[in-house]
């Protein structure tokens, strides 16, 4: 806060926050942090520690998406006023390196595994100038939550193994199909076949494709990462091994040939929602809801919980993460990306609260609002 606020404020009294607006977030605005400087966190997630909350997120450049610096921190404490922790996983410029400065790094999420004590961060991984086809998961660690972090490896996912929620009937039928015979994409039949496994069955050696991702840890501390899969028709849920730096090789398929990316999810009163958007690039489409009582599923569609102006288009953003409020009951915050391919850096965020109606969560337009007081 800066010094003309405090002195203002001891004038005028705390209360007057709610009017001096230091405390207030705007989404699709300019969001300073504590040097001044737009906050590069883009594709983000927020973690918990110790009583503070860290955003992670990617480094953007003025005119490229690509991965030139790495993952930013950022710390607050009231969610609004954010110091900048600088880079906590950094490219390098080792030639063939994974994650050589000019790869592309998208929607990292940090977690903390309290039985190695370590922090794992885990983000969508493309090689450097191979475009989107490598899609891959990389994980790295830290001792330290802002880092930093040490790169591990990075992949496919879950080599050899079938979900977990194929059938033997669906098997035998994934088995028949011939992905060469697929000339043509996003015929009726290709569907069909995308549905039945096609591109399981594709990718079943090698491991499956993950681009946009989450990181999910549950209320008995075993994490997920659910990641859209097969050419981003099918989002994944997938176990992550005690210490979460890697997959169990159980996992479940979503949605087959639903087309979702940008999975954010979060649990109230034992129930998982999770919120996704369309495949249109950098442009926006409407989001999309599920829900089930188990994270293995079955998974329900809800419509789309976004209400006011630009519902349609998710405010003009596409979902990130969802926060949970610390020591504020069923407090959730909606975080999305409002892109911008043409000056990346310049992208800006949407923070919004999620209300519930008869127990569906529902996000509605505010050009302003303040976490400290929303919530009593
Ligand atoms: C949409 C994804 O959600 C983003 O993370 C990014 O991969 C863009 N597509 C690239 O077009």
């Amino acid at each position: 806060m800066k010094l003309r606020t405090i002195l203002l404020l001891s004038f005028l009294g705390w209360k007057s926050l709610v009017v001096f607006g230091d405390n207030e977030i705007k989404s699709g605005e300019i969001w300073k942090d504590n040097t001044g400087v737009h906050i590069n966190a883009h594709g983000g997630g927020v973690l918990f520690h110790n009583g503070r909350y860290y955003w992670f997120g990617e480094y953007k450049s003025e005119d490229t998406s690509a991965a030139l610096r790495g993952v930013t921190c950022y710390v607050s404490d009231d969610l609004v006023n954010w110091t900048n922790q600088g880079i906590a996983l950094a490219v390098t410029d080792e030639q063939g390196s994974d994650i050589e400065r000019g790869c592309t790094i998208e929607r990292p999420k940090v977690v903390y595994n309290s039985k190695t004590q370590k922090f794992v961060m885990w983000f969508h991984l493309e090689l450097k100038g191979r475009g989107y086809a490598a899609a891959r998961a990389a994980v790295a660690i830290s001792d330290r939550v802002e880092g930093p972090y040490t790169y591990l490896r990075s992949g496919r996912v879950n080599a050899g193994q079938l979900p977990a929620n194929m059938s033997r009937e669906e098997r035998e039928r994934m088995d028949k199909l011939q992905p060469e015979a697929y000339k043509e994409w996003w015929t009726p039949t290709w569907t069909q076949a995308v549905k039945d496994g096609l591109f399981v069955k594709r990718d079943l050696e090698g491991g499956q494709m993950a681009r946009d991702m989450t990181v999910f840890v549950d209320d008995d501390k075993h994490a997920y990462h659910i990641y859209s899969s097969e050419d981003n028709l099918t989002l994944h849920i997938a176990e992550l091994t005690d210490d979460y730096t890697a997959h169990t090789g159980k996992y479940v398929r979503l949605m087959p040939a639903g087309h979702n990316e940008a999975p954010a999810i979060f649990k109230k009163d034992g129930t998982y929602w999770m919120i996704t958007s369309g495949c249109t690039g950098w442009d926006p489409n409407e989001a999309r809801m599920f829900s089930t009582k188990s994270i293995w599923g079955p998974w329900m569609q809800y419509a789309n919980p976004c209400r006011g102006d630009n519902h349609r288009l998710t405010f003009g953003g596409q979902s990130t993460y969802i926060l949970k409020v610390e020591g504020k009951p069923n407090a959730f915050i909606f975080m999305a990306d409002i892109w911008r391919p043409k000056h990346p850096i310049d992208a800006r965020y949407i923070w919004l609260p999620i209300d519930f109606e008869k127990d569906v969560p529902v996000i509605t337009w505010r050009e302003v609002w303040n976490p400290a007081t929303y919530w009593k």
